[in-house]
């Protein structure tokens, strides 16, 4: 496995495998690698005839400085575990070899739209900024390649998504399932910072969504009545403090005015465990019998049997 620190490196590396007909799997990561990441690696190792891996812990897209110090770096331990996951190169560069005016942010930012204002865009200002930004440079220096993503970050998948759409990369992006914990608790590099009793307590997340999922299914059909019951279910864990809890349109994100067949959903969710900031998010699908009481108006009695 060759280990990259400069950005004509990585070029190079990925422009000669393309050269040699091999197509390019690339995982963008921050480090702290956990069984999340390395279910995208199998992705793309299964996909793509060269598995390449960026690990940079990307200051741009951290607001609070003490945030940014906090966050796990594991370099070794990460490139033992890609090493023998048989990946072909990563990609690890220094601050400055990213972003060479650091501390100033560089001149050329990506501004993103309308998928990255709420959730997590308006509790983290210039978060998006920062990972649209890092994530078109990657794309930029890595060339025609398959992308892979968790889905655990899904407005993250949307903004990147729209990003490498708007911009014209030659990148497929690859949304990949999220791993969790046998209690639900989603995989995350933050996980790590938790204590034991914060890390029992960070379950409720899960219990909120698995509820609200229920609940869709289940005929409810009001927004405000599925973010309600999520808050509630947050709110029995008085070590945790919700953020938001929403159901929303997977395509764009937008809270619709009432749940239908007619958009894919999806429920966000984001909390504070002690002094770590978690999210989660999870699919959710209305009942048969009341999306088709949307569909087929004029047939009420039929549809429903009622
Ligand atoms: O999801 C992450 O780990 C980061 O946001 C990413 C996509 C690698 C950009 O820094």
């Amino acid at each position: 496995m060759e280990v990259l620190t400069t950005t004509a490196a990585w070029r190079d590396r990925l422009d000669a495998a393309r050269a040699s007909g091999r197509s390019v799997g690339l995982v963008p990561t921050m480090g702290a690698l956990h069984a999340g990441h390395e279910s995208l690696v199998v992705r793309a190792r299964a996909e793509c005839d060269v598995t390449a891996v960026s690990i940079f812990v990307n200051p741009l897209q951290f607001g609070d400085p003490a945030d940014l110090e906090r966050y796990p770096r594991t370099l070794d331990a990460d490139l033992e575990l890609l090493a023998g996951h048989g990946v072909d190169a990563v990609f690890a560069p220094g601050v400055a070899e990213m972003y060479p005016d650091w501390p100033e942010a560089p001149s050329t930012v990506v501004r993103v739209g309308a998928e990255a204002a709420p959730f997590e865009g308006a509790s983290r200002p210039g978060h998006f900024e920062g990972v649209a930004t890092v994530v078109a440079k990657l794309f930029a220096l890595s060339g025609r390649c398959r992308a892979y993503f968790g889905e655990k970050d899904f407005q993250q998948l949307a903004v990147v998504r729209r990003m490498a759409s708007d911009l014209g990369f030659a990148v497929e992006i690859v949304g990949c399932p999220t791993v969790r914990e046998p209690d639900g608790l989603a995989l995350s590099s933050r996980n790590v910072r938790l204590s034991a009793e914060e890390r029992r307590a960070a379950a409720v997340l899960w219990r909120a969504l698995t509820s609200a999922q229920v609940a869709v299914a289940s005929g409810e059909r009001r927004p405000s009545a599925v973010a309600t019951l999520m808050a509630s279910v947050v709110g029995s864990e008085p070590l945790v403090a919700l953020d938001y809890g929403a159901v929303v349109d997977a395509r764009d994100l937008r809270v619709p005015a009432v749940l239908d067949g007619h958009r894919p959903l999806r429920l966000l969710i984001a909390a504070e465990v002690g002094p770590v900031r978690l999210i989660d998010n999870a699919p959710a699908e209305v009942a048969l019998r009341s999306a088709r009481r949307d569909a087929l108006p004029g047939l009420v009695g039929v549809a429903t049997g009622a």
